[in-house]
């Protein structure tokens, strides 16, 4: 509970952190899974949105394209509508007590729990020539970010369960062993759209890291989605079923059109009786090109305006700074270092 001016006791919102890697354009299955939902709760928490640039260098950035992405991504964040008043929007090198933090909690974490993650056998299996101890222990450092501010609740897709479930660990047994420090965090994925799959290959998850014809980028022009989904492979049969085990590739199309107008899967495949892949190609088309112009229109608005960046960014790092402190000092002082 908090004290307002007036006096009068008003209930704190709950509290959100999220983070997205500036390592590359997002896709339409970082926009469904994950960044619209921040949109939506904006109102009713109290919301920190990162840009996790820390966590891009575990895989080789050019220097010149992560700066430039990160600035993208933040503009990204401006045009789908987050209002950086409601929400703390900032880079998280420029909070330091993420580093420090990731450390302390490395020492509370082991080597069995990092080596079960899928993602760093994904990762790693990409990046053969560049299996940094960084990629190993990025879960650590992730569950840093989200400890530091005692967010009760992460909206992610569902490709970051288990990483959420690894810091739920980590945090608990840090206040089984000082009481009392963190905030146990809850996950949250949407219902439809937690998972968008890969345009060429609908057995695996849509990845800004694959190649171009695999997913659709929020700056991709009408004529790019349209050729892309044109594309996507689907199956030899001529049925629209939404059946993910045996029709992965139409299924998948379903869901992103699903996710994007609001509609029951029934009445979407209902819609689609007796007409072909075509006709639902053409849709999924249209209501991602109708959901992204927007959004580009506003985004090269604000990619125009540096200065306007620059300060969204310096207050998002100051406001998020203050709160990280208060918890990496707190665990610092539980854990037996010398106060400054
Ligand atoms: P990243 O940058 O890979 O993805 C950002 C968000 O997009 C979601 N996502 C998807 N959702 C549905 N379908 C897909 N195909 C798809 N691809 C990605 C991700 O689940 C994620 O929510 N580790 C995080 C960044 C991070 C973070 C954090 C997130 C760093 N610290 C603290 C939450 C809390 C990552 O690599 O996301």
């Amino acid at each position: 509970m908090e004290q307002t001016n007036q006096n009068a006791t008003v209930e704190r919102k709950k509290r959100i952190l999220s983070g997205i890697q500036p390592s590359g354009t997002p896709t339409l299955g970082n926009y469904i899974g994950a960044m619209r939902n921040w949109k939506l709760l904006e109102d009713q928490y109290d919301c920190l949105y990162m840009i996790a640039d820390l966590h891009a260098i575990t895989v080789r950035q050019e220097p010149a394209k992560l700066r430039a992405q990160s600035m993208q991504m933040l503009s990204l964040l401006l045009a789908i509508g987050l209002d950086p008043e409601k929400n703390v929007l900032f880079f998280q090198s420029h909070v330091h007590q993420h580093a420090e933090m990731g450390w302390l909690l490395n020492c509370f974490t082991y080597m069995g729990e990092m080596s079960r993650m899928t993602q760093f056998k994904d990762k790693s299996a990409k990046h053969a020539e560049n299996i940094n101890c960084g990629l190993f222990t990025y879960p650590v450092l992730m569950a840093g970010d989200i400890l530091l501010y005692q967010a009760n609740l992460v909206p992610v897709g569902a490709d970051q369960t288990q990483h959420l479930e690894i810091c739920r660990d980590i945090a608990t047994r840090f206040n089984a062993l000082y009481s009392g420090v963190f905030t146990i965090p809850e996950g949250y994925s949407p219902k439809v759209g937690g998972r968008v799959l890969s345009l060429q290959d609908p057995r695996k998850k849509m990845s800004k890291s694959d190649p171009e014809d695999c997913f659709i980028s929020i700056l991709d022009t009408p004529d790019v989605v349209r050729r892309k989904y044109r594309r996507a492979v689907t199956d030899s049969e001529a049925e629209i079923r939404f059946d993910p085990e045996n029709k992965p590739g139409v299924s998948n199309l379903l869901s992103i059109l699903c996710a994007l107008t609001g509609e029951q899967m029934e009445t979407l495949t209902a819609s689609f009786e007796g007409k072909g892949y075509g006709a639902l190609k053409d849709a999924v088309t249209e209501a991602t090109v109708q959901t992204l112009t927007p959004i580009q229109e506003r985004f090269n608005q604000y990619m125009a305006d540096k200065a306007y960046l620059e300060s969204v960014y310096r207050q998002g790092a100051e406001r998020a700074g203050r709160i990280a402190e208060r918890t990496l000092s707190k665990a610092m002082r539980k854990i037996g270092f010398v106060a400054k």
